[in-house]
């Protein structure tokens, strides 16, 4: 069975028994104290919390997720940054019995898995949370064997929430047992335990409870039903092969550690570029980076160029930086993920553009960091004899050296490293992110900035040009940068071919007549949901905070309430568009494949 029939086969089983199939949400989140989607409940998260679901109280979906929380196992056979998410879910309707009956009917009769190698976790209660017994007494009703259910603590079966406050519950589990080895760790071997007899394979969570940003428990008016079950685990199981990186959903041939990290994080690339994140210092752009440069590295491993001097070099010097690697080795293993993903997710296929664009310019960004930042990260080290946290720090902020790199470039050389140094980094690291967070706010006109009038005007015509671009280039025209100073505007955008001068001139026009009609520029406040509910346009460069400003430009007496422009933007505008000037295009030009950058000025 391929992966594409499973995940069908999924949706179809939970739509038989009531449920309406919801399109995976964004990578994402919506909810501003998390930076990414990393289950499937989260575009649901209200409803379960008793707001009235657009869809029904049963719905099932496939869900695209992020998540960094096991960057450091991937590599293993079993864990990912991106995976897929199956799920059905319950807003107040069935709850532990239809859950765990289905769940079992679904891998037993549709997915053929044998029940006696079904394992299942159940919550064993603590001082706040009572035992389910009832989850316990169901399973047996199901005939699991007594000695094949097992309670654990809230670590392993408690489940939620998501971001700062929300529903979650307790929790049953359905592992699988892969093999029968005797456990090669030597103690009681139980799901969960590390040495890789079981996989978890499905999460059941029974949200109870609201727990809220103190950490408090209230039990929910409404119980609820959340369940996970990864796909890619799924298919590697039914697929009967050794790991997830042997499935369709990657088909690696020959696997090694390096690898399985380059396949992972490629993948994990691929989809956080089709949501529009570039590489940055900070949030979401910053964890692209971060995979990004990590497979780049390990790329060094297993794809030097082939000379006599990178021979000589141990692994460890190749992955630091001792080779020159050949040129966009990542294109074709993205284009790979393209391709298998491109059905499904169509995102990935209309934005390719785009993503490799992304990831060819970071290549080549990291390629000049390193080859600068090792000279010098080699020089300071070995001047000082060891590698300290300060060393380290000062090396990321001059050079862009990541910590990892400084570490082994000392370790390679024999250097010793300062003790507790990743926690010293990580309080200088927190602290240059904020730093570079506020630049990036001044950058893009942060809030409670009081900005030049002339640094307004451009940031209104900057969202006129925006919208006359689409109108004239096409709506795949998306802001991928702006830069406006009290001169000009810089703005890069998603689009292929160079601007005609017919096409720019048009542009030109449109934003005259636009500031001409004197259209009033209207700013709101709401939620960041409610805004791309409305219709504004968001650029997912920065975090948005829980409320936005959405500016709308467009006449307010017009009878069909249609605004010209409705954008998130953190400010500051003008209040009329009379106030600007006449619009006129200075440059445009190439910013990479796939992106073009275009200068104008308010004369
Ligand atoms: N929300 C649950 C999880 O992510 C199902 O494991």
């Amino acid at each position: 069975m391929s992966s594409s029939e499973l995940r069908q086969k999924f949706l179809k089983f939970f739509e038989k028994k009531g449920h309406k199939i919801v399109p995976s949400s964004s990578l994402l989140s919506t909810d501003p104290s998390v930076l990414f989607t990393t289950a499937g409940m989260q575009q649901f998260k209200e409803y379960f919390l008793g707001k009235a679901s657009p869809y029904g109280n049963r719905v099932t979906s496939s869900q695209k997720c992020f998540r960094t929380s096991d960057i450091e196992e991937v590599g293993d056979t079993t864990h990912l940054t991106f995976l897929e998410m199956l799920g059905n879910f319950s807003f107040g309707d069935y709850f532990k019995k239809e859950s765990i009956e289905w769940a079992l009917e679904f891998l037993t009769k549709d997915c053929k898995l044998k029940k006696e190698k079904l394992w299942i976790t159940v919550f064993e209660g603590d001082k706040e949370v009572p035992e389910d017994k009832e989850s316990r007494e169901i399973w047996k009703e199901l005939e699991l064997a007594e000695g094949k259910i097992h309670g654990f603590s809230r670590e392993d079966n408690f489940w939620g929430p998501t971001g700062e406050e929300g529903p979650c519950g307790p929790t049953t589990e359905i592992h699988y047992e892969l093999s029968k080895k005797p456990c090669s760790l030597g103690k009681k071997c139980l799901p969960n335990c590390k040495c890789g007899r079981f996989i978890e394979l499905w999460n059941l969570v029974f949200n109870e409870f609201h727990q809220d940003k103190d950490k408090k428990l209230t039990p929910l008016k409404q119980k609820g039903v959340d369940t996970g079950m990864g796909l890619e685990r799924l298919v590697m199981v039914i697929q009967k092969k050794s790991s997830v990186f042997e499935t369709d959903l990657f088909s690696l041939t020959s696997e090694s550690q390096e690898e399985r990290i380059i396949a992972d994080h490629i993948k994990g690339s691929v989809f956080l570029a089709s949501e529009g994140i570039i590489p940055s210092n900070v949030e979401q752009g910053y964890v692209l980076r971060r995979i990004l440069r990590r497979a780049i590295r390990y790329g060094k491993v297993l794809n030097p160029v082939r000379d006599s001097e990178n021979r000589e070099k141990s692994k460890k010097e190749r992955i630091s930086n001792g080779v020159k690697m050949p040129k966009n080795f990542l294109i074709p293993l993205a284009q790979k993920v393209i391709e298998i993903y491109k059905d499904v997710y169509p995102e990935v296929k209309s934005k390719e553009a785009d993503i490799l664009t992304i990831i060819q310019n970071e290549e080549e960004k990291f390629a000049k960091t390193l080859e600068k930042g090792n000279k010098v990260a080699t020089l300071k080290i070995t001047r000082a004899g060891k590698l300290t946290a300060d060393i380290a720090s000062n090396l990321y902020e001059s050079e862009g050296v990541p910590l990892e790199i400084s570490k082994e470039i000392a370790s390679s050389k024999g250097f010793k490293i300062e003790k507790n140094i990743d926690v010293y980094f990580g309080k200088f690291f927190k602290k240059h992110q904020e730093i570079s967070r506020a630049g990036a706010e001044k950058k893009f006109g942060g809030v409670g900035k009081k900005a030049g009038l002339e640094e307004a005007k451009l940031h209104t015509a900057t969202h006129l040009m925006h919208q006359a671009l689409r109108e004239i280039l096409g709506d795949h025209v998306k802001q991928m940068g702006s830069d406006i100073t009290s001169q000009r505007l810089r703005f890069d955008f998603s689009h292929t071919a160079k601007m005609t001068d017919e096409e720019k001139q048009k542009v030109e026009e449109i934003v005259n007549q636009k500031i001409k009609q004197d259209l009033e520029v209207k700013k709101e406040e709401m939620s960041y949901k409610d805004a791309i509910d409305s219709g504004a346009l968001a650029f997912f460069k920065e975090k948005y905070p829980e409320k936005v400003s959405v500016y709308s430009i467009g006449d307010p007496s017009d009878p069909s309430g249609q605004v010209f422009s409705k954008e998130i933007c953190a400010g500051p505008h003008v209040n009329r568009t009379s106030e600007l000037g006449i619009f006129k295009i200075k440059k445009e030009e190439s910013s990479g494949a796939g992106i073009r950058r275009l200068r104008a000025v308010l004369e």
